[in-house]
Order: C-alpha cells, then structure tokens, then sequence
C-alpha cells in the first residue's frame, strides 16, 4: 500500500492512523517498525518540517532513516525515476519522497516494491493533512459538519489535500481566493462527491462562519520567477486582526509553516491565542510515525 493521494485513505483508514497516533500520544506501548528497518527519504526540493519529522519519527521507532538529497544524487544527472525507484527499494523499506512532480511520483511508486509515501509534490501533500486534521479533531467537537477555510491560492497541493481529507471526514470545506485562482477541477470534483466544498472569492463573506482557518504561502515553491505577481493577487487575503475580528471568536489559526510573517499572514495572529500552528506543526511526527507504521501492517 502507497501513500500517494489523500484519495488513497478512506475515511476508516484515516481513523485507524489516527486511532495509531493517539496510541502513541499515551505513551503506555511501545511501538517500533520491524527490526533493521530502513527508509530513504528521498527530496528533491527544499524541506525542513516533513524532512527532519520524518527522519526523527524512523529514528524513534527503532529504524534507520537515509536521507537522499536529489542534487547529490545520480537524479541529478539524468538516471531515471524507475531506476531509482528499483535501486531504492531493493535497499529500503519504505521510500518518503518529496518531487517536483506528481507524474514522477506516480513513476516511482509503479517501479517500487516497498510502500512509497509523498512528503509532497505539485498536486498533493496528504501526510500534511493528515497532521493537519489530527490537530483539527483534537480541538473540534465533532468533525462532521465542522467548517474549514483554506485561504489564499486555493489551486495549490496543500488545499488539494485538506479538501478530499476534509470532505471524507465529513467536515466542510471553505476554499476562499481571487477568481484568477481556480482550485484543481479533478480534485474539487472528487471532494464534491465525498462532501461539502464551497468557493467563495470574497474573504469576508467565507470566513464569518468558519470554525478553523488555514493558509499557506502566496508563492509556492517553484513559483518565484512569479512571486511578485502572486503577492499583488493574494494581499486581499492575508490573515491578519481585522479578517479575525470578522471570524468567530472562537475560529482557530492553521498554517503548514514555512510563515512568511507580514504576507499571507501577520505575526501578531500567527503567535496570537487563536493560533495551534506550532501545535500543528509538532503533530507532524507523531503523524509521520503513524502512518509509517499503519503502511507496514496494512503491506504485508
Ligand atoms: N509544511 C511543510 O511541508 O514544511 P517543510 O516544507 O519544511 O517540509
């Protein structure tokens, strides 16, 4: 089993890694990977989060991370995703990759024999959702009917996965940025079809009754040549004490970090009370762990 969409985890698998994470949250069971345990971690773009959690989460379950930049390796001139995909699992156990392409992902999880997980790629970042959504149900009631709003540019990976994991969870999903960004039709389609997904343009209008808020960079990576452009399209929709006075008092601040403080979201919210960013970001290894050792029970 693969983890390479959010579209791979059906709702019940979905609890079950959670169910995984709050067993390791209690800390009363010890749980590690199989013994000799190894997994490449394979980036291809800059990483400091899922990297560093991922590689910790291996060391704490008792296994053996290999972290493979893509520049310092033979990728970097030329050898294919295949035959990197071949070579590494004949090694490894598991492989974590971050590419600049989903296609190549989708390459490397076909030339695989060991389950390969996406720490990110142009279309999707499931394992960031799902820390995501750990840290949501951990403040939420109930999921189902709970109400997100992912603001900014609503056509990038992050929100491509908070809206399929969203919508299986039952909760609903506010996809709030300019009419220049369409979200990914494929992806809000498949949603739609799971649950409740809106698009709304103006940011007072989608905000005011949402529970949780989440935004993410205006300039994604890849998209500096851009940036300046980008930053003009999305200034309307920064976070900041005047779009929180229009929220609920109670709505609570998500952001998948790396923040640039003073764009899409000023540091008196991101540091604010109704911030669990860093909270967010923390679950991020207990997530990594989880779904590291819900793979290796569900790939035999
Ligand atoms: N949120 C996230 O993916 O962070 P990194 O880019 O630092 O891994």
């Amino acid at each position: 089993m693969n983890l390479l969409s959010s579209d791979d985890l059906t709702k019940d698998n979905i609890n079950k890694i959670f169910g995984i994470a709050d067993t390791i949250n209690a800390g009363k069971e010890a749980l590690s990977l199989k013994e000799h345990t190894t997994v490449a971690l394979l980036f291809q773009k800059p990483s400091t989060r899922t990297k560093v959690s991922f590689a910790s989460a291996i060391a704490q379950l008792d296994s053996t991370p290999i972290v493979i930049d893509a520049q310092t390796s033979q990728m970097s001139r030329g050898e294919t995703m295949a035959d990197t995909a071949r070579m590494l699992s004949s090694y490894c156990d598991f492989i974590v990759a971050r590419l600049n392409k989903h296609t190549d992902l989708l390459e490397i999880a076909q030339n695989s024999t060991v389950p390969v997980i996406n720490a990110l790629t142009d279309l999707e970042h499931p394992t960031q959702a799902l820390a995501d959504f750990y840290t949501i149900r951990s403040h939420a009631k109930v999921m189902k009917g709970t109400k997100i709003a992912f603001v900014g540019d609503i056509a990038t990976n992050t929100a491509n996965s908070l809206m399929l994991t969203a919508t299986k969870l039952g909760a609903k999903m506010a996809l709030i940025g300019p009419k220049e960004c369409k979200p990914n039709a494929k992806i809000l389609n498949r949603a739609k079809e799971y649950g409740s997904v809106e698009v709304y343009q103006s940011l007072e209008d989608g905000i005011d009754d949402c529970d949780f808020i989440y935004t993410d960079t205006f300039v994604s990576m890849g998209e500096e040549a851009e940036a300046e452009a980008r930053r003009k399209m999305f200034a309307p929709y920064q976070i900041n004490s005047k779009i929180m006075g229009i929220a609920k008092e109670s709505a609570l601040v998500l952001h998948c970090l790396p923040a640039h403080r003073g764009e899409e979201i000023t540091s008196d919210v991101l540091d604010g009370k109704q911030s669990i960013v860093w909270e967010q970001a923390r679950n991020k290894m207990l997530l990594a762990k989880a779904v590291l050792l819900y793979l290796s029970q569900n790939s035999q």
